[in-house]
């Protein structure tokens, strides 16, 4: 769809990993230097007087992308953060109950263990098991839980390690009726599916802007309802603490805002194709690729074949034979990287090894055959 040259990625490289961190585009980077230089030069101007006024304009077009009041959105450096920030806004008692689910982010799981330790509450990850035949029985495994003494539930927009699009805009109403508060993690959510924070109504919202929206790297938002807002700061506490919620965020003490300003330009930049024209081909371009995965590999898919249950991130069962060959996921993943000069991680979950693809606008079908036949070589 689009000259892959426009990326600053290594063209040697097939690069099948854009969910992890993302990529930028030449023009985006030179941007974000251009406002580094600036700020190098007169760092008390521009740093120390101006920050608020430079961070408006992307804080403005960001909540616009997101359909959420700017009022709430604050920059954080990722999504872990931003999940970390709305979770100690939370005065959990001992005995309370997280709940979310085994497809959980491996660094929230972390998070929450934590606050397990240090809160005395219950975290329960509900087995949502593969394969998953549609999102009625997401629901169906999740809504149980939504009772008390559950107190949260943390949710994945679209998962990690096993790519399924959640139905959130299903399960926070049902949590919001039982007066169970709500933290989406949209890590991968932005660019890659549409959100709508008004109707979805959640309490929190993280969210990366590195991901599918191609903003610099450490560039990522915390957004938050106004029935929580004012018990939410960010997790460094500074010079305007208790003065708002976006005064507070702009101001996290020193550091390199130069993404966050110009996360307005990354919008703008993708936004030239037409933000709806990038989610349809990202997500056509991942829903054949499953298919034609599964098929020559004859796994079986974890998800829907029409794509119902994907962004533009796919997980695909490994054949056993290649799954079997390595003691240890990272080993396939480095071969094949070092044999076949594909960059695609490799995943162990629930038993199971899959390699997880991504589709942006630079990829390319052949590059998914490539895959193909890179793994069934690996077979014999
Ligand atoms: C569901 C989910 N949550 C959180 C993260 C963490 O993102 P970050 O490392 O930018 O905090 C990821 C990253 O892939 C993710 O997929």
């Amino acid at each position: 769809m689009v000259d892959p040259r426009r990326w600053h990625l290594d063209p040697a490289v097939t690069f099948l990993n854009h969910g992890s961190f993302g990529a930028r585009t030449r023009d985006l980077l030179a941007r974000q230097r251009t406002w580094q230089d600036r700020i190098e030069q007169q760092p008390i101007e521009h740093l120390g007087r101006r920050v608020r006024e430079y961070l408006a304009p992307s804080r403005e077009a960001v909540a616009s992308f997101l359909g959420a009041d700017p009022s709430g959105l604050g920059f954080v450096t990722n999504a872990t953060e931003g999940v970390n920030a709305a979770l100690r806004s939370v005065a959990f008692r001992r005995g309370d109950r997280v709940v979310t689910t085994t497809h959980v982010y491996h660094a929230v799981r972390q998070t929450l263990r934590r606050l397990a330790v240090e809160s005395g509450i219950e975290v329960v990850e509900v087995p949502v098991e593969l394969p998953i035949a549609d999102a009625d029985s997401i629901v169906a495994a999740i809504a149980p839980w939504l009772v008390a003494p559950t107190r949260l539930l943390l949710i994945d927009h679209v998962t990690s390690p096993t790519a399924v699009r959640m139905p959130v805009e299903r399960l926070v109403p049902i949590a919001r009726r039982a007066r169970i508060e709500t933290l989406v993690d949209g890590a991968h959510a932005p660019g890659m599916i549409e959100v709508d924070l008004a109707s979805l109504d959640a309490d929190h919202y993280a969210a990366n802007l590195h991901k599918w929206v191609g903003a610099p790297l450490g560039t990522a938002i915390l957004w938050t309802h106004p029935r929580v807002r004012s018990r939410v700061h960010p997790n460094v506490t500074s010079h305007f603490y208790g003065e708002g919620f976006t005064t507070e965020f702009d101001w996290q003490g020193t550091r390199d805002v130069s993404g966050w300003i110009v996360a307005v330009d990354a919008l703008k930049d993708l936004g030239r194709l037409g933000w709806d024209q990038v989610r349809a081909h990202n997500h056509a371009l991942a829903t054949w690729a499953h298919a034609m995965l599964v098929e020559r590999w004859g796994s079986t898919p974890m998800t829907p074949l029409d794509g119902s249950l994907l962004g533009s991130i796919a997980s695909i069962e490994l054949p056993s034979a290649v799954a079997r060959r390595f003691e240890r996921v990272d080993q396939l993943q480095a071969s094949l990287l070092a044999e076949h000069g594909i960059e695609i991680p490799c995943i162990e979950w629930g038993g199971r090894r899959f390699v997880r693809i991504s589709a942006m606008v630079y990829n390319r079908p052949a590059q998914y055959e490539k895959l193909a036949s890179a793994i069934e070589s690996m077979a014999g």
